[in-house]
């Protein structure tokens, strides 16, 4: 049989060698737009009052300062700051990175620190390393999108346990780690933030921390801390980290809170044994982090005082926290419920029954107010009737106003559900008569 005869074609004529369908790997099926990002380009309207996104407030900057120490740095050390670096990262910041994780009781070898572009590409990294398609990670129902992402990218099942006002709870692990092991399932790890839960704003008791540490032993499940608020708690108490109570634990910390999220300098500690696998995958991804940002910080860490830095930070945060619970206290309809953080960026708030906060949104932004909804939390399409409020961002009046604005929203959306009844639940009778800060909603996978 002859060939058929194939005409050239030339260089830019369209193809069909791009078409997504046929051509993209299986895995960029599970990477949707988060939620959050999708609605940026509104929620970023001047008008518009934006509790959604998590970005830190860095108006407390000393920024003429900052602008100096980067004149300095391209002016004395450009020849190093501008060129390609090691792959794990400079000694001298993974030096100072171990005194940072010492606030929290870490005791640490710089040598097990890999410092990434963000704590997001350590996650991303970890994950990498870990995950096949369809391994199974347990993470804490909500948990943070970015995480949710890249566990989605390679593929990997979630399932989440529950969290009440003090975190991850033990015994629902347990139960579990144990179901998943009768069908002959172990987790590749446990995914957890247990200070200042992005997105449930909770902190897991110290009580439970080593309990939960003992459970993953058990079931021998490895521990995935993630931890960039750690530092940013509003009444001095520091939690000590799972990683300063077991040298096991894979920790994951990041500058963006505690100095400048846009530097994007982050790290991985990791025992010696993971350490040159994440090097490795680290250098496929970016062949090394970049040398200036990194000594940025550590002209930061040295000529600064830190500390005191995050604890402006902190006292920024913590009165927009205040504003906020003033707001959700007096505006909010019956039958709300939320936590109180006792430090990081946010409010989880549980709406009432037969609200849809994932519909609700569209007619939020009109309002002029924005948040994240809570399905975007759920890797299992749990949490319609949650949603998550920022207050890192706006001013305390500015948060005022928007929670204010959500009122009215959540106001009129359960007036049409007293009326028409609602899709969960039709003519739903008389709204709860609590309303007030609360433990955040459990929820059973
Ligand atoms: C829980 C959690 N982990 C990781 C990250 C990523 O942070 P980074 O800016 O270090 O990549 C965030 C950012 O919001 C976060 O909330």
């Amino acid at each position: 049989m002859s060939e058929p005869v194939r005409r050239p074609i030339r260089a830019n004529e369209p193809t069909n060698r791009l078409i997504p369908s046929e051509r993209f790997a299986a895995r960029t099926a599970g990477m949707t737009a988060s939620e959050i990002r999708a609605l940026f380009a509104v929620a970023s309207r001047p008008e518009v009052v934006s509790l959604a996104g998590g970005m830190p407030n860095l108006a407390a900057l000393p920024l003429p300062a900052l602008a100096e120490e980067v004149a300095d740095l391209v002016a004395r050390d450009g020849q190093v700051a501008l060129q390609y670096g090691s792959a794990q990262g400079t000694p001298e910041l993974r030096e100072q990175i171990c005194e940072v994780m010492a606030v929290e009781g870490i005791r640490a070898d710089p040598n097990d620190v890999v410092v990434t572009v963000g704590s997001q590409m350590a996650l991303d990294l970890v994950t990498r390393i870990y995950c096949d398609p369809g391994d199974v990670v347990v993470a804490e129902g909500p948990s943070y999108v970015g995480a949710l992402g890249s566990f989605a990218a390679y593929q990997a099942r979630v399932v989440h346990v529950a969290m009440d006002e003090h975190g991850l709870v033990p015994t629902l692990l347990r139960e579990t780690l144990s179901a998943l092991a009768t069908r002959g399932v172990t987790p590749k790890f446990l995914y957890t933030i247990p200070n200042f839960h992005n997105p449930a704003g909770v902190t897991m008791a110290v009580e439970r921390r080593s309990e939960v540490l003992q459970i993953c032993a058990e079931y021998g499940v490895a521990v995935v801390e993630d931890n960039p608020y750690g530092l940013l708690g509003f009444t001095g108490r520091v939690y000590p980290a799972l990683r300063s109570l077991d040298r096991d634990v894979i920790y994951l910390g990041s500058f963006s809170k505690t100095f400048a999220s846009g530097l994007r300098v982050g790290w991985a500690l990791v025992p010696p044994a993971v350490r040159d696998r994440l090097v490795l995958a680290a250098e496929s991804a970016t062949l090394c982090p970049p040398s200036f940002t990194q000594m940025l910080v550590s002209r930061y860490l040295a000529g600064h005082d830190w500390r005191s830095q995050i604890k402006t930070f902190a006292e920024a945060y913590r009165e927009r926290r205040d504003a906020m619970l003033r707001a959700l206290e007096t505006h909010l309809p019956p039958g709300c419920t939320w936590n109180v953080p006792d430090g990081g960026f946010y409010v989880w708030l549980t709406v009432p029954d037969g609200v849809d906060t994932k519909a609700m949104l569209p007619r939020a932004v009109t309002a002029r107010v924005a948040y994240a909804s809570g399905t975007g939390f759920y890797a299992d399409g749990f949490g319609s009737r949650q949603l998550r409020l920022s207050y890192c961002y706006p001013t305390p009046e500015r948060i005022t106003e928007g929670v204010r604005r959500l009122a009215a929203v959540l106001e009129s959306e359960l007036d049409v559900i007293r009326t028409f009844g609602s899709p969960s639940r039709p003519n739903l009778g008389p709204a709860p008569a609590r309303n007030g800060p609360q433990t955040p909603s459990p929820h059973t996978p």
